[in-house]
């Protein structure tokens, strides 16, 4: 059997990044750029003072502020919105959400058809409009993921739009945007990140390659991510006294992100892929890990189960409960979404409905 690895986005990491960004702009071709960013950013103030740290205001035609979960509707609207105002690129601001709108512009930019005709893999006739992605939060890993995912009101499963080609040419990851992250949202995204990491591990389609990726990045965010929930709580983060422990945090999301992006995804994704459950992707993904961790743990190697075994201490220390609030998760529209989903046939170890129903019960997800 052969086995690949592929990482198309060229990585720029570290401290001070951000404000390279409008020389890699220009790198890539890109003179009129579109912002795509996460509505939320704009509402806490801080859009311009990103736009300005990147230095790209002069290429800057038009900005669009996307919700959490984009609809087809919204990423048709700021893709036209682009095209009327000339962009020739995208710049992606924001979070997994964000980021994901901002890729799905870049597509319909080069590829004036509805968005659900792209649902699939490799559906695009041409590449997307050049983009580079600046994340926000350390979590989906979406700066360098050739995938993206939208939310169609009403549908038993999210969109997801997948192709060679995807991915933004160029990921800048910069902890100095992650200093004013609150807890929860930093904690969400941090879980999601884990779940990338080890859903990579017990995967079918994982090789060396990914484990050696995935390994480090589960490391480094049971390692990082205390230190960064401690300093959510007591200022140092958005002091600027934790930037070292957020970017191995923000480097590790995306490491976990090149893991899974090339393995695949399994159980834990598979349950959380209904839109019918609305609860955060981190939350839902972190509240699922440690019981579907248990069930894939004798699959893993020696250095895996090391990881899935520090899973509950670092619930502890960052004070993560991993339960559903009472009536907050259908158990039979997690299992629904699940059956026969590319992921849960990609988890190492098969499942049966039943087991589900039993792992479900125990993460206090509400039975139908
Ligand atoms: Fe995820």
């Amino acid at each position: 059997m052969s086995t690949g690895f592929t990482v198309g986005t060229r990585i720029h990491s570290g401290l001070g990044t951000l404000a390279g960004t409008a020389g890699i702009l220009r790198g890539i071709g890109v003179s009129r750029v579109m912002v795509v960013v996460d509505g939320g950013l704009a509402r806490l103030g801080l859009l311009d003072g990103l736009v300005e740290s990147a230095g790209v205001r002069d290429l800057v035609v038009g900005t669009s502020l996307v919700g959490v979960n984009p609809a087809p509707a919204e990423v048709e609207a700021a893709a036209a919105e682009a095209l009327a105002a000339g962009a020739d690129g995208v710049l992606a601001i924001g979070g997994g959400s964000g980021l994901s709108a901002a890729k799905a512009v870049a597509l319909l930019m080069t590829n004036p058809v509805a968005i659900g005709s792209l649902e699939g893999d490799g559906r695009a006739a041409h590449p997307p409009a050049p983009t580079v992605a600046v994340p926000t939060t350390a979590g989906s890993g979406s700066e360098v993921s050739n995938a993206l995912v939208l939310h169609e009101p009403g549908k038993i499963r999210e969109m997801v739009i997948r192709g060679t080609g995807y991915e933004p040419v160029a990921a800048v990851l910069d902890a100095t945007v992650l200093r004013g992250l609150p807890k929860e949202p930093l904690v969400f995204a941090a879980l999601d990140a884990l779940t990338h990491a080890l859903e990579s591990l017990w995967s079918r389609g994982r090789n060396v390659f990914t484990d050696a990726c995935a390994l480090h990045a589960g490391s480094e965010i049971l390692d990082a991510l205390p230190e960064t929930v401690e300093g959510a709580i007591d200022g140092r983060n958005a002091r600027g006294e934790n930037d070292d422990a957020l970017q191995r945090l923000l480097e590790a999301a995306s490491l976990a992100n090149i893991a899974c992006g090339n393995s695949g995804l399994a159980l834990v994704h598979a349950l959380s892929s209904s839109p019918a459950v609305q609860v955060p992707h981190g939350l839902q993904n972190g509240i699922l890990l440690p019981y579907v961790a248990g069930f894939n743990r004798g699959e893993l190697s020696r250095e895996g189960q090391e990881l899935v075994d520090r899973i509950d201490e670092l619930y502890h220390r960052i004070g993560f409960e991993a339960r559903f609030d009472a009536g907050q998760a259908q158990a039979e529209a997690m299992i629904d979404a699940s059956r026969g989903h590319v992921f849960r046939n990609n988890n190492a170890r098969n499942s049966s409905d039943g087991e589900l129903h039993e792992l479900l019960r125990l993460a206090g997800a509400a039975a139908a």
